[in-house]
């Protein structure tokens, strides 16, 4: 335990911020540490081993405030939702102005904004820091993306910087904007998890009726060797090799398919939605994981139409190119999000930036995210990560075998929502004229809505449509 007042506090510490406050401690920076369990104080003191030489446990909120340097940072580690607001508030009677405090949780972005505006008015600072890794990440060098006031980040970048992963030498933590800006980037990139563990999820479905998991393990393993390289892709081929020791059976077919979901999914879309935007596999993979909690209505389903009985598989070179094209699309699509975001909020988010601090440490990072910060880097238009020169190109060699993939699905019964949602994207937007004519013509036959003429200026024409 150190004597001297800690440079930062932390907190929480459940998994993620006993790890993040090990990582804090290990970099070198004394800090404080505060559970509204005590009990989880001691077991965390335990678990610190020689580490507790620069750590300050303390049980009260005022101790924990006591014992850091003003003016203060404290990280908040704790379970999102009312936790946060409750915790603000025991640490805000103890607080001098100009202490900051810092939400390293998924909180929902709009949270953030409003805790950081009412902080703000008291004369307090208010960090939103996105915190992805995983229990690993925290404790080795998690992605870490931040907003809040730039002036209060300077005075814990180094720290920040310090507990970050790094790729090639480059740490993986920005300051990305004001207030909400680091937990929506954050929001977006699990919105990205959430569809790539989905497309992963489709082409083990496709391949796994006629191969074991062991050979399939090796499938994902020589993928990973190539453009899909990712830390999804590399677990995909762990996960597969893996026995379960109870049943003597793969660990993959003894384990429940119903995923579960804490929220940032279900953000993303509805912060999509109303930014007038459709990260369609992103959608699809919100919904695959509803449809697949609810185990007894397909139970249901399966004794009223049959499943389908497995068919041959389409080739495995077809699926490696098919998911390449589906993840180009899903991220793109995710950071045409981002890019929507950064002009309602007027953030001036620096989309190159964010692609290079997911490079490591992060649950999506992958080879990828290096090609898309270069593509960033330069003038993309639009910001559809599609239409820039390096991703045209591989999209124009690996969409056919998107569309063999989807259609052999199809064919199959076998579903691949996120696959077909990402081809459906494609495919509408290549197309100068789509089918929205009709729909305007619709809108105008029974609400007089009016349409814009390929002819004539004006969005107020209407028909002479028939009664
Ligand atoms: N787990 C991950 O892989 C992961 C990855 C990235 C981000 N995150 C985010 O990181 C945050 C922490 O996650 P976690 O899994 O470590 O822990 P968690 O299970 O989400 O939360 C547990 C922590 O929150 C505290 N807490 C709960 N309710 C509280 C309240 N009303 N007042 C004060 N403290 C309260 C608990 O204190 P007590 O001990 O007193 O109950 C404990 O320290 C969450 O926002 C999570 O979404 C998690």
């Amino acid at each position: 335990m150190s004597d001297e007042k800690a440079r930062i506090g932390l907190v929480g510490l459940a998994v993620m911020g006993a790890n993040l406050a090990l990582n804090i401690a290990e970099k070198g920076f004394g800090i404080a540490v505060y559970n509204r369990t005590a009990a989880r104080v001691d077991t965390f003191m335990q678990q610190a081993g020689p580490l507790a030489e620069a750590i300050t446990p303390c049980t009260r909120p005022e101790d924990l405030v006591a014992a850091i340097q003003p003016p203060r940072a404290i990280i908040l580690m704790v379970k999102a939702g009312a936790p946060v607001d409750e915790t603000i508030a025991a640490l805000l009677p103890h607080l001098s102005p100009g202490d900051m405090l810092i939400d390293a949780g998924n909180a929902d972005f709009n949270d953030t904004r409003r805790r950081a505006a009412a902080l703000r008015e008291k004369g307090f600072a208010y960090l939103g820091m996105g915190v992805s890794g995983g229990e690993d990440g925290a404790r080795h060098g998690p992605s870490i993306m931040v907003g809040g006031p730039a002036g209060n980040y300077e005075m814990i970048r180094d720290v920040v910087e310090a507990i970050a992963a790094r790729y090639r030498g480059d740490p993986c933590a920005a300051h990305l904007g004001p207030d909400g800006a680091g937990h929506f980037v954050k929001t977006v990139h699990n919105g990205i998890e959430y569809a790539d563990m989905q497309l992963i999820a489709e082409a083990y479905g496709l391949l796994r009726a006629n191969q074991t998991a062991a050979r399939l393990s090796e499938v994902f393993a020589n993928w990973n060797a190539g453009p899909l390289n990712s830390y999804l892709i590399e677990i995909t081929a762990k996960v597969l090799s893996v026995t379960d020791p109870q049943s003597g059976q793969p660990m993959l077919d003894v384990i429940v398919d119903a995923a579960g979901q804490k929220g940032t999914g279900r953000w993303t879309v509805i912060e999509a939605l109303k930014l007038g935007q459709s990260p369609s596999t992103i959608e699809a993979a919100v919904a695959a994981r509803s449809w697949s909690a609810d185990r007894g209505a397909r139970d249901t389903g399966q004794g009223l139409f049959g499943a389908p009985p497995a068919g041959a598989g389409p080739l495995e070179a077809d699926l490696e190119s098919a998911l390449l094209a589906a993840r180009i699309i899903a991220y793109g699509q995710g950071f045409a999000l981002l890019s929507a975001a950064s002009e309602q909020f007027d953030w001036s988010l620096d989309l190159a930036r964010v692609a290079e601090i997911w490079r490591a440490g992060c649950i999506i990072r992958s080879g990828l995210l290096d090609d898309i910060a270069t593509a960033f880097r330069g003038t993309i238009p639009h910001d559809e990560l599609a239409f820039a020169p390096a991703f045209a190109e591989w999209l124009q060699r690996t969409v056919p075998a998107l569309r063999r993939v989807v259609a052999h699905a199809v064919q199959e019964g076998q579903p691949v929502p996120a696959m077909s949602a990402a081809l459906s994207w494609f495919d509408t937007m290549r197309r100068a004229r789509g089918t929205a004519n009709l729909i305007q013509a619709q809108r105008d036959f029974f609400g007089a809505h009016g349409f814009a003429r390929l002819d004539a200026p004006g969005t107020a024409h209407h028909g002479d449509w028939p009664a």
